[in-house]
């Protein structure tokens, strides 16, 4: 437990530069185990007492590195797509013969339509651009080892909702991939024996994917947004109750400053150059990570040549298409999930950061690029030669997370 609530002073000249001066002292001498004793907090109003020691005096480790920006990044991502999709929904109409030209409407005739539809649909794959890149800083600096459980576990939990909704969300445009991968997503429910055909139907409300369908998943993508705003909340607060992880990897908290002004200022950088890095993709290619299928209406009497995922569900279609056996598949790609449950519990190491660890150093660079081979395998069509790449990545994915997280090395 690294908050320490009744250890702050506050006051309006709190920032002077004396004050600064002092906190600064305090910091650099641990106030984990110093301030408690000498100081008394002024500030009483729990609200402010709450900011106060979640934001602005939370103990950040003073080695934090950029990697520790994609929590923040993560979150303003989250609040991004939330307003931004609150104005779509204004215009856009969940029925299955006016959601393609509602959609059009928004591009052509809204004004500003279409900058803030494709900030919401690129902003869907910088979203999973943070969150993969924050999960790599997980595995990376070993966050997901103890105390940290829950924490991670939370996480793919928060994971999990965001992929329903950026499935969920791909439907609305109804364009051909909208229609035709909905269509081969829900069908996997048939691999269930027995119940597998009336879970579907009911799943689709009606014999195939259809306006009832794309009712629900309207729904459905407006509400779990505001689901996993909550989980965020429990994941915030499992982190303040251990206290980050460092690069160190060490949890003395001898290191630790107040997150305000310094890992705010460092975060508030981060957010500047991702902005640009958005911006770039939102105003100079805005259909680059779309599929341009998307932009033919659904067609039921059409199936395209190819069907495929957007590019951050890419790994995981190729972990699905890896085993020639429909329910095998479906199961292997759950577990390349869910695995990620297993690992802080199976993991033996008491070294967190991956620097001290140079065997698994190198596995874990392989496994990335692993995950690379399958972004890249799972877009190509189903040939002998691509089907033996896909099946040595899959094996490389679980072995990875079997075997190298396991040990200590
Ligand atoms: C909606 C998605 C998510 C949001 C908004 C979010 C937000 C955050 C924030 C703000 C932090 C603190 C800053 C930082 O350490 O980067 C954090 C830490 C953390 N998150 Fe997430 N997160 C999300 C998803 C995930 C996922 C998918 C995982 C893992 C599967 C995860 C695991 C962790 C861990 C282990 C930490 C502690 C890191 C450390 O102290 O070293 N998070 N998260």
């Amino acid at each position: 437990m690294r908050l320490h609530n009744k250890s702050l002073n506050k006051s309006s000249s709190q920032y002077s530069p004396s004050n600064l001066f002092y906190n600064g002292l305090i910091a650099l001498s641990s106030f984990k185990h110093i301030f408690p004793l000498n100081v008394t907090r002024l500030n009483k109003n729990y609200l402010f007492a709450f900011v106060d020691s979640h934001i602005i005096h939370y103990p950040t480790p003073i080695t934090f590195t950029y990697a520790w920006s994609f929590g923040s990044l993560a979150g303003i991502c989250l609040v991004i797509q939330m307003i931004s999709g609150i104005f779509l929904a204004m215009h856009y109409t969940p029925n299955i013969d006016l959601a393609f030209n509602s959609v059009e409407y928004i591009m052509r005739d809204v004004p500003n339509g279409w900058l803030i539809r494709y900030i919401h649909a690129n902003g869907a794959s910088m979203f999973f651009i943070v969150v993969y890149a924050h999960i790599g800083r997980g595995l990376y600096y070993g966050s997901y080892m103890e105390p940290r459980e829950l924490l991670w576990c939370s996480g793919v939990i928060l994971l999990l909702l965001m992929m329903g909704t950026a499935f969920t969300g791909y439907v609305l445009p109804w364009g051909q991939m909208s229609f035709w991968g909905a269509t081969v997503i829900t069908n996997m429910v048939t691999a269930i024996p027995i119940a597998g055909q009336p879970i579907v139907q009911w799943l689709w409300g009606g014999y195939t994917v259809g306006n009832p369908t794309l009712n629900r998943f309207f729904s459905i993508h407006f509400f779990l947004p505001f689901l996993i705003a909550g989980v965020c909340l429990i994941h915030l607060a499992l982190l303040h109750k251990e206290g980050s992880n460092s690069p160190i990897g060490s949890d003395t908290g001898v290191d630790d400053v107040p997150f305000y002004p310094y890992f705010f200022a460092k975060d508030v950088f981060a957010l500047s150059c991702f902005l640009l890095f958005f911006a770039f993709f939102v105003l100079y290619f805005p259909n680059v990570l779309n599929h341009p299928d998307n932009y033919i209406p659904a067609d039921p009497l059409q199936t395209p040549a190819h069907v495929v995922p957007e590019w951050y569900f890419l790994p995981f279609y190729a972990i699905l298409r890896s085993i020639p056996h429909k329910a095998g598949g479906i199961i292997a790609m759950g577990a390349a999930i869910l695995i990620l449950l297993v690992i802080p519990f199976t993991n033996t190491s008491y070294i967190r950061n991956t620097t001290y660890r140079p065997i698994f150093k190198f596995f874990f660079w392989l496994f990335i690029a692993d995950y690379v081979i399958l972004t890249w395998v799972g877009q190509q069509s189903v040939r002998n030669a691509f089907i033996f790449v896909d099946q040595v990545a899959t094996f490389y994915y679980f072995f990875f997370f079997v075997f190298f997280n396991t040990l200590y090395w």
